[in-house]
């Protein structure tokens, strides 16, 4: 583990705001596992969209202070923030464009989670907007979406210097299936991915998934890799100002 320890820029950690942890007992419980395997800081991403999460900060700012303050309470040396996870739709599209985006712990990048099943082909166009508009994207676990997955190269295409691909735990631990485990997999170990993610949404992900995920990474990548995946560029991702 790196002495600056783990920084997760994805999870599902305020209570009952979104289909994560269901009380700040849960959040807790979720904030010591992460913390007992490494993690030092985390970024709160609560869905946003147009439907079933139509919120803004000032929804998810008291929550996140919430479990900052039950953290401190609990003696836990774990750094609490927030971002969101936005769908792409018409909902991040406004707040692009009206410049109220919700960044990741107040830094210039955006968490940003593609359509699964076909690819807008106004994407590429899209994601160099949220560039001019000075933000930067993050594309939320890009291999569970299905236009990349026999076709790596594309992802390359879309996100080459306009966006960072992050790779979640859930897919490299397999809980969508084969094809997907697959496509995380060769994103993280053939260096296509530039950080990794928890996304985790409840405590009981801690030994089924954030444990034995971490395990397999220790083994299977070098330690400065995995360095960089999990410290060095959220760290530096963190360190940019709005
Ligand atoms: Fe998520």
């Amino acid at each position: 583990m790196s002495a600056d320890g783990f920084v997760d820029l994805h999870l599902h950690v305020f209570p009952a705001i979104d289909d994560g942890a269901r009380s700040l007992e849960a959040a807790v419980e979720m904030v010591e596992g992460l913390a007992d395997v490494g993690f030092r800081r985390l970024v709160g991403t609560p869905h946003a969209d147009d439907t079933r999460h139509p919120y803004g900060r000032e929804r998810i700012e008291p929550l996140c202070e919430a479990v900052r303050d039950a953290v401190r309470r609990a003696g836990l040396a774990v750094e609490i923030d927030y971002g969101a996870e936005y769908a792409y739709g018409p909902r991040f599209l406004a707040d692009l464009r009206a410049r109220r985006l919700i960044t990741l712990g107040g830094s210039r990048y955006v968490l940003l989670e593609l359509p699964e099943d076909a690819m807008p082909t106004t994407m590429s166009g899209t994601l160099f907007e949220v560039g001019t508009a000075g933000y930067y994207p993050v594309l939320a676990h890009p291999e569970r979406c299905r236009p990349f997955h026999d076709d790596p190269d594309r992802l390359v295409a879309l996100a080459g210097g306009r966006a960072l691909v992050q790779v979640s735990f859930r897919s490299l631990a397999g809980t969508f299936g084969r094809t997907i485990k697959k496509t995380a997999w060769k994103l993280v170990t053939e260096g296509l991915a530039d950080l990794v993610a928890t996304d985790c949404h409840s405590p009981r992900e801690l030994k089924k998934i954030v444990r034995p995920v971490v395990a397999e990474l220790e083994k299977r990548l070098s330690p400065d890799h995995l360095q960089r995946l999990m410290t060095g560029t959220p760290v530096r991702m963190l360190q940019t100002a709005a």
